[in-house]
């Protein structure tokens, strides 16, 4: 199995030191943020500034997500809907359970948050005093510089006979040197449709051969970018803020290296209020990335170490068909997980030592990305790392690793320094 000689090369080629510092059982600070005081709430004063830095970074005219949340009359129409889908935590979208280790960026209301938007829905969703308003949204702060950015040179127009169109576009950053990649920031074309984007550096003549395979540029790819040696750097999906890696650290880029940009497509006109999407129609996307280079070469470099289990086979209409691996991984230091699974995952787990690291209960492909956690992990020398996923396939076939869209992966890349 490729990924599995790559993976004991990364085992061999790494040094073995363990790094003092940090620690493995991090107390969390009390929950900041508002606290609902039993009384009356509005709109203005009190919903709007939670819905400006929760919900309108996807729930915008033309974000995301079906429907804005704007107005007062936008949000108070649906206010029984909207309260009941963040005391599920429906909404906002974010996988990864509470655990020992928290997430930095995490989109997981707290109590508080959760307390009033209920609270306004139980009071009739009353609007208040326009004067207590705050001010609009500000969007998220774009990275402190950038070197570069880049695209595809034409728009691409997303193919729509199905739902979902999974394209790899091939993106030439025409180094000169190899550069530290310290973080990166996508510009959705068409914001309605672009679903996610993972990002990939890859050897540069495999990368432009398999290019020359189809007519059109780029290729149709799924899960991966479809070509050998290429390594994630990082997933990004709508709503989430410009991916700096945690200060200090960084990835090499070689200098003929070239990155592939997938791009998932999700054709769907969405109703208003309600979860049911019919097949829409296709817009030309030109999806960009603006890349962030060290000015002087990181301190410490990481890796993106994969912990991968490819022995799984999941019968015909399994359901919560589990299967885990254990796995040696080198003394270091862990700064962040990115699971992958497929359509058909529904839960994925990492753990070291019995100690959770990542849990990702109702595992939704749509919503993959990087977390990074606010406290870096120690990784002790001989550490095991237990990797589980949990499927469901309602298919009459056998399904097994792959690259296929009727595949499965059972994957976490684990973003490490020394
Ligand atoms: C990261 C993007 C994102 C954020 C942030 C977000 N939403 Fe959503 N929301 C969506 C998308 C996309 C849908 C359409 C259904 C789907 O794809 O899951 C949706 C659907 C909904 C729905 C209808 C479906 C349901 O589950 O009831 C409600 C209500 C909703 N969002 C409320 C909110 C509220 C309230 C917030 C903030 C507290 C919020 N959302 C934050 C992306 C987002």
């Amino acid at each position: 199995m490729r990924t599995r000689d790559r993976l004991l090369l990364l085992m061999l080629g790494t040094v073995w030191l363990g790094l003092p510092g940090c620690s493995s059982t991090p107390t969390d600070p009390p929950e900041e943020g508002p606290r609902y005081d039993g009384g009356p709430v509005s709109w203005h004063r009190d919903v709007l500034p939670i819905v400006q830095e929760r919900c309108q970074g996807c729930h915008t005219q033309n974000g995301v997500a079906p429907f804005a949340l704007e107005t007062y009359g936008e949000s108070s129409r649906m206010h029984a809907v909207l309260a009941d889908s963040v005391r599920t935590r429906r909404m906002p979208p974010w996988m990864p359970a509470e655990g020992p280790h928290r997430f930095r960026d995490s989109r997981r209301l707290t109590q508080g948050e959760v307390d009033i938007l209920s609270a306004w829905s139980e009071q009739g969703a009353p609007e208040g005093d326009p004067q207590d308003a705050p001010a609009p949204r500000e969007p998220a702060p774009p990275l402190a510089w950038t070197d570069l950015t880049i695209g595809p040179e034409e728009p691409y127009l997303p193919k729509d006979t199905a739902s979902d169109d999974y394209h790899c576009f091939l993106l030439d950053p025409h180094l000169t040197q190899r550069r530290d990649l310290i973080g990166f920031e996508v510009m959705p074309g068409a914001k309605q449709q672009v679903h996610h984007v993972l990002l990939f550096a890859a050897p540069r003549q495999a990368a432009l051969q398999r290019d020359a395979r189809e007519a059109e540029p780029g290729w149709t790819c799924f899960g991966d970018s479809g070509i050998g040696g290429a390594s994630l750097l990082g997933a990004w999906a709508p709503g989430s803020p410009p991916t700096s890696y945690p200060e200090g650290t960084g990835v090499r880029v070689a200098a003929d290296a070239v990155f592939v940009m997938q791009v998932h497509y999700n054709i769907s006109q969405r109703q208003a209020g309600t979860v049911t999407a019919m097949h829409g129609e296709a817009q030309p996307d030109l999806t960009r990335m603006a890349l962030q280079f060290a000015r002087e070469p990181v301190s410490k470099l990481a890796s993106l170490y994969p912990l991968v289990d490819a022995e799984f086979s999941i019968p015909p209409g399994a359901t919560g068909y589990t299967h885990h691996t254990e796995q040696y991984v080198p003394a270091g230091t862990l700064w962040g997980v990115l699971p992958h699974m497929h359509t058909k995952g529904r839960r994925i787990q990492v753990e070291q030592g019995g100690e959770r690291l990542v849990e990702i209960p109702a595992w939704d492909f749509h919503w993959q990305q990087m977390y990074f956690y606010k406290q870096p992990v120690r990784v002790p020398l001989f550490s095991q790392m237990k990797l589980s996923c949990t499927w469901d396939n309602p298919t009459s076939r056998t399904v097994t690793w792959g690259e296929g869209t009727d595949d499965e992966m059972c994957l976490a890349y684990l973003y490490m320094t020394e």
